[in-house]
C-alpha cells in the first residue's frame, strides 16, 4: 500500500481497542521469567556450548603474536576463534570496525579471540589464559584536541540560509556560548548475546536486535553468506536504546565459534565488555550564536558543532535541532566529524536531538533571560508553522505552542521566580526549568503477513521487534482494530527473519511504521474475507466478530472455516514526506532542589507534555515518555563515560562507574498527550514519543538548576562540583 494522500477516515478511527491503554499481551511471560532472551534459548537447539569474548588490552595498533597453548590446554575448551582462523570476513555496512580485530586493531576490547568451553566458567576461565602481545601506536582520544581537523559529513550536509554573519553582526541582542556533553552509554539491562547454529551453510541467530533486516545482510557480509543462508529471531529484547540496531560482535563471534567447534554457541558480552566493544553516543562539543531584536526576535541562529568518530563513523548530529525548531531568516547549522580512537560512536535513543537540545535549550534559557523575557514566551515569540530553511514546506502538525502553555499551567509555572536563587526551602533551593522537545518523525517501509485462522483467531507476523516498548501490544491492537476481533483473538509473532521485513526499531519510528504495515496488511486480509463471505461495499464494517455490509452481517470466522485466509502487504510512504515536515514537539517542566551547600541536586518533579499524533496505546506510550525523560535526568545529572586519554578507552565500563539514575532519583514524573491525529504521518495518523521523551530534559533539569542556585552548567553531567563554586553565600 502506498501511502500519499493524507488519512481519511478509516478503519483505525473506530478506536475500540487502539488507543486505549492496554497491559502488555507479553508481560505475563516476562514477568513470569517465560520469554526467552536470547542467551536464555536453552530449548531452541540442542548441545549449546558457551564462548567467552577477549577484548584488546590497546586502543590503537596492531596485534604481534597470540600464545594461545595455555587457553587451549584448559579444561572444557573446545576452540578458539582468532583473526588467523575466521576466514576472511568482510564488513557490514552498519559497523564502522570490523568486528574482529587482527592483526590491526581499532579501538579498546574490539574483540581479539573469542573462547569456545563446555561451560561459561570453563569459557571465561580459559579467556584469561589467552596471551596477547600488541604493538601500540599512538592514538588520538580527546575531541578537543582534533575538532579542527573535523570534516563535513553526508549525516548533516551544512544548512545556510539567509546570511548568519551580517544579521548577527547587525543584531540589537546578541548571545554566543558553548556547551560540551559527554560520550554516554545505553546501559540497557540485556547484554549483547547471540546463540548461533549450524546447518551446513546456514547459520541461524537468535540474537537481541532491534533492526532484523538490516542485521541479516550484515551478517551475510561479513560472513561471505548468500543473505539466504542467514536467518535472525530475536523475539525479546531487554533494551536497546540504538545499542543493538546492528550486529555487534557477539553475533559473528558466536558464528564463528560455533563453525569452529561443530556445535551451537552462544556468547554474551559481560557487562564490563559492553561499553568499550559496543557503541556509545559520542560526545560533542556544540557553539550557538543566537542575535535577536530587542523585542526578542531571532534574527540569527548558528549551531555547529563537533563530534568525533572512528574514521568510518558518523558524526553525532547535533546541531541538526537547530535547522527546525525556531523561526528566523538567517541560520547556520554545521556538523564537523574529527578522527578519533576511541570505540565506535553510533545512535543513542534520539541521535542528533537529544544531545543538540541538551545545547540549543540552554542557550534559549541564557538568551530570554538576556531578553528579560520568560523563557516560555521568548520560545513561543520563535515559533514557526513551517520548515524555516525551506519556506514552502508546512509542518505536518505542530503544536509546540500548546504543549508549553499547557505544561506552564499544569505544573504552576507562574510560581517560579525569574531571580536565580530566590526560593529557598531551610536548606534546599528551589527552582524551576523548562524546555522544548523535538524530535523528527521519521518513515520507513513496513510489512506484515496477517492470517485468519480457522477459529476465527488473528495470527500477525511481522520481522518487527519488540525492544520493551510495546509493539506486540500495539500491533494486536491495530490488527484487533482492523478485524473486529478481541485482542485476546490475535497472536502476534515478531522478530524473526522469516517474517516480512519490517521498519525495525529505531528513531521512534517503530510505533508508527510497523502498525501502519500491519493496518495494510489487514486491509488487504479484509478484502479477502469480503471476497470468501460475498460481501462488499463502501460501508463494510469488521466490528464485533462481524462483518457488515448493506444491512448484512455475518460471523467473520465464516470466511475461514474452508481454510486459512491469508494476506501481506507493506506500508509504503512517497511523497507526504517531502510537502511537509513531519516532526514531534513537546516541552518539560523540571522542578529541582538543590543543597545550599552541597550542590546536591534532587529533582522533585517532571512534567512533559507531549504531542505526537494518535496516540496508539496510552500506558505503552506514558512508558516510552516516563522512561526517557529519567534517562534525560542521567544525562543531566550523572551519565558520562569517563575518557582515559592516555590509553583510549572508557574506564567506567561497567554499572558501579557508569552511573544511571534509579527510582530515588526520580520522585514524581507526570506525562500529558496532547489529543491529536497526524492524517499525513500515516493511516495510523501515529506518529512517535519514544525518544521525544527524552528530547529537551537535560536542558530543562539546567535551567531549572540555573533558577535555583545562579549557576549556570554548560559542560554536561551536571555534577556538583561544578555547581559548588556558584552557590549562594550561606548565611
Ligand atoms: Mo534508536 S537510537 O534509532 O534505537
Amino acid at each position: 500500500m502506498k501511502f500519499d494522500t493524507p488519512a481519511t477516515t478509516n478503519p483505525i478511527d473506530q478506536l475500540k481497542v487502539i488507543g486505549k491503554p492496554t497491559d502488555r499481551i507479553e508481560g505475563p511471560l516476562k514477568t513470569s521469567g517465560q520469554a526467552p532472551y536470547a542467551y536464555e534459548q536453552h530449548q531452541a537447539v540442542a548441545n549449546q556450548a558457551y564462548g567467552f569474548m577477549v577484548g584488546s588490552a590497546i586502543a590503537k595498533g596492531r596485534i604481534s603474536h597470540i600464545d594461545l597453548d595455555a587457553a587451549e590446554a584448559a579444561p572444557g575448551v573446545l576452540a578458539i576463534v582468532t583473526a588467523a582462523n575466521a576466514g576472511k570476513l568482510g564488513k557490514g555496512k552498519y559497523n564502522s570496525a570490523p568486528l574482529l580485530a587482527g592483526p590491526e586493531v581499532q579501538h579498546y576490547h574490539q574483540a581479539v579471540a573469542l573462547v569456545v568451553a563446555e561451560t561459561f566458567e570453563q569459557a571465561r576461565a580459559a579467556a584469561q589464559l589467552v596471551k596477547v602481545d600488541y604493538v601500540a601506536a599512538k592514538g588520538e582520544f580527546e575531541l578537543a584536541n582534533v575538532r579542527d581537523q573535523g570534516v563535513e559529513d553526508d549525516e548533516l550536509p551544512d544548512v545556510t540560509h539567509g546570511d548568519f554573519d551580517s544579521a548577527f553582526a547587525a543584531a540589537p541582542v546578541k548571545f554566543d556560548q558553548t556547551y560540551t556533553t559527554p560520550d554516554q552509554s545505553h546501559a540497557m539491562m540485556e547484554p549483547h548475546a547471540t546463540l548461533a547454529a549450524w546447518k551446513g551453510d546456514h547459520l541461524t541467530l537468535w540474537t537481541s536486535n532491534q533492526m532484523i533486516a538490516w542485521s541479516v545482510g550484515d551478517v551475510a557480509t561479513t560472513l561471505g553468506l548468500p543473505k539466504e543462508n542467514v536467518r535472525l529471531i530475536s523475539p525479546y529484547i531487554g533494551g536497546g536504546f540504538g545499542g543493538k540496531l546492528f550486529i555487534r560482535a557477539d553475533a559473528i563471534l558466536a558464528a564463528l565459534g560455533a563453525r569452529l567447534a561443530n556445535r551451537p554457541v552462544k556468547v554474551a558480552l559481560a557487562r564490563p565488555q559492553m561499553a568499550n566493544n559496543t557503541t556509545h553516543r559520542p560526545a560533542t562539543i556544540q557553539r550557538i550564536r543566537l542575535g535577536a531584536t530587542a523585542d526578542g526576535k531571532l534574527s540569527a541562529i548558528a549551531h555547529e558543532g563537533w563530534s568525533g568518530n572512528l574514521k568510518d563513523g558518523k558524526v553525532e548530529v547535533a546541531a541538526q535541532p537547530s535547522q527546525l525548531l525556531y523561526a528566523g531568516e538567517n541560520r547556520r547549522v554545521t556538523m564537523r566529524r574529527a578522527p578519533l580512537d576511541l570505540p565506535e560512536g553510533n545512535s543513542m535513543r534520539a541521535p542528533g536531538e537529544a544531545p543538540g537540545l541538551m545545547a540549543l535549550e540552554i542557550a534559549m534559557d541564557e538568551m530570554a533571560e538576556q531578553l528579560k523575557l520568560d523563557p516560555i514566551q521568548f520560545r513561543i515569540l520563535n515559533d514557526t508553522q513551517v520548515d524555516p530553511v525551506k519556506t514552502e514546506r508546512p509542518f505536518s502538525q505542530r503544536r509546540l505552542i500548546e504543549c508549553l502553555q499547557t505544561g506552564a499551567e499544569k505544573f504552576g509555572w507562574n510560581q517560579r521566580n525569574a531571580t536565580p536563587g530566590s526560593r529557598r526551602e531551610g536548606r534546599w533551593l528551589i527552582g524551576m526549568g523548562v524546555a522544548a522537545a523535538f524530535r523528527n518523525n521519521l518513515l520507513l517501509k513496513s510489512g506484515a503477513r496477517v492470517r485468519l485462522e480457522r477459529d476465527g483467531k488473528v495470527t500477525v507476523e511481522t520481522d518487527m521487534t519488540d525492544i520493551g516498548t510495546g509493539s506486540y501490544t500495539i500491533i494486536a491492537q491495530t490488527a484487533a482494530e482492523m478485524m473486529g476481533v478481541n485482542l485476546a483473538d490475535v497472536s502476534v509473532h515478531l522478530g524473526d527473519s522469516s517474517f516480512p521485513v519490517s521498519s525495525g526499531s529505531g528513531g521512534q519510528f517503530g510505533g508508527n511504521c510497523s502498525t501502519a504495515g500491519v493496518y495494510a496488511a489487514c486491509m488487504k486480509l479484509r478484502e479477502a474475507v469480503a471476497g470468501k463471505l460475498g460481501m462488499s461495499g463502501s460501508d463494510i464494517e469488521f466490528t464485533d466478530g462481524q462483518v457488515r455490509a448493506g444491512g448484512k452481517a455475518l460471523p467473520l470466522r465464516d470466511a475461514a472455516k474452508n481454510g486459512v485466509i491469508e494476506a501481506e502487504d507493506s506500508i509504503e510512504f512517497a511523497d507526504l514526506a517531502k510537502q511537509y515536515q513531519q516532526s514531534t514537539f513537546g516541552a518539560h517542566f523540571v522542578e529541582v532542589a538543590v543543597d545550599a551547600a552541597t550542590g546536591e541536586v534532587r529533582v522533585r518533579r517532571m512534567l512533559a507534555v507531549c504531542a505526537a499524533g494518535r496516540i496508539l496505546n496510552p500506558k505503552a506510550a506514558r512508558s516510552q515518555v516516563i522512561g526517557a525523560m529519567t534517562m534525560g535526568v542521567g544525562a543531566a545529572l550523572m551519565e558520562e563515560l569517563a575518557v582515559d586519554k592516555r590509553l583510549g578507552f572508557f574506564v567506567n565500563h561497567d554499572l558501579a562507574g557508569y552511573e544511571v539514575p534509579v527510582h530515588a532519583d526520580i520522585p514524581h514524573q507526570e506525562v500529558i498527550f496532547l489529543d491529536e491525529t497526524d492524517p499525513i504521518s500515516s493511516p495510523m495518523k501515529a506518529k512517535g514519543v519514544g525518544e521525544l521523551g527524552i528530547c529537551g530534559v537535560s536542558a530543562a533539569v539546567a535551567n531549572a538548576i540555573y533558577n535555583a542556585t545562579g549557576a549556570r552548567v554548560r559542560d554536561y553531567p551536571i555534577t556538583l562540583d561544578k555547581i559548588l563554586d556558584s552557590l549562594p553565600e550561606m548565611i
